[in-house]
């Protein structure tokens, strides 16, 4: 039996903004009927804001769940933070989900990227509506099964730190059926660990630092009174405004802007230098 926060039976029990956006300017769509789970994203944008959002979906308390709050996160934001909102996002939104479940919030996350991959282009989106089986042009599906394509599984791995096929299944179901994917995503998996791929794109290691942040280094400070503001990243130069001190700290013989360079080389990229502004 999974342990499931109240919120995720909240937002189960009462979803909000379930339906059609007659009008969107952004339609997006993740999973497929045809594996189980399936979820189609409305946004209506105004001026780069987020100023309305829906959801239909297919699938299990999770999916309707991690639809639902992720509607709520992205109402009323501007374009570029929705865009920087990840599926660990959803998942902690949601006070977290069972590892099992994990899919669920990535599915809302492959959603919102789709709807906002669509948005420039907006025009014809009905073909690729109805079409449960679709597979974006040009990407390879690595699971037949469920139709999980080899950028939704590198993905997966680089956003979330995953190491073994388990966990990748339990992240995007790709494995979760006849199992002939496995020795390809262990592949995957230990090139990934081994070679250069683990360079994450620029994209990417904006989300990254901005989570690390967010969720290692700053609770950190917050027990001391101190407090970290990201200010800006131009590469590997992270800007940031901190205060307090770093007493309360794991490494609490470290000053500050150490503890803050130290932990994102280690989380992140070696060569990050952490500037004081
Ligand atoms: S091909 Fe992936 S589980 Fe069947």
């Amino acid at each position: 039996m999974w342990d499931y926060s109240e919120k995720v039976i909240d937002h189960y029990r009462n979803p909000r903004n379930v339906g059609k956006l007659d009008n969107a300017d952004a339609v997006g769509e993740a999973g497929s009927l045809a594996c189980g789970d399936s979820l189609k994203i409305y946004l209506k944008i105004d001026n780069g804001i987020v100023t309305d959002a829906k959801f239909q979906t297919f699938g299990c308390g999770s999916a309707v769940a991690s639809s639902s709050i992720l509607t709520e996160m992205i109402i009323g934001k501007s374009i570029e933070k929705v865009k920087k909102i990840t599926n660990k996002d959803i998942a902690d939104e949601l006070g977290g989900l069972p590892q099992e479940k994990m899919h669920c919030s990535v599915m809302g996350y492959e959603a919102l990227e789709d709807a906002l991959k669509n948005y420039d282009n907006y025009t014809d989106l009905d073909d690729l509506r109805n079409d449960e089986n679709k597979v974006k042009s040009g990407e390879q599906v690595i699971c037949t099964c469920f139709n999980v394509t080899e950028n939704q599984i590198w993905d997966a791995i680089k956003m979330n730190g995953l190491k073994t096929v388990e966990e990748v299944t339990d992240y995007t179901k790709a494995g979760g059926a006849c199992g002939k994917c496995k020795n390809t995503i262990q592949d995957m998996i230990n090139t990934y660990y081994k070679s250069d791929e683990t360079a994450l794109t620029p994209a990417q290691k904006v989300i990254k630092i901005n989570n690390i942040i967010e969720k290692q280094i700053s609770p950190e400070l917050v027990k001391d009174g101190g407090d970290i503001t990201l200010i800006d990243i131009d590469g590997n130069k992270v800007m940031v405004k901190l205060r307090g001190k770093c007493s309360g700290c794991k490494n609490s013989h470290l000053t500050l802007k150490a503890f803050v360079e130290a932990t994102l080389k280690e989380t992140v990229d070696k060569n990050i230098e952490v500037i004081e502004v």
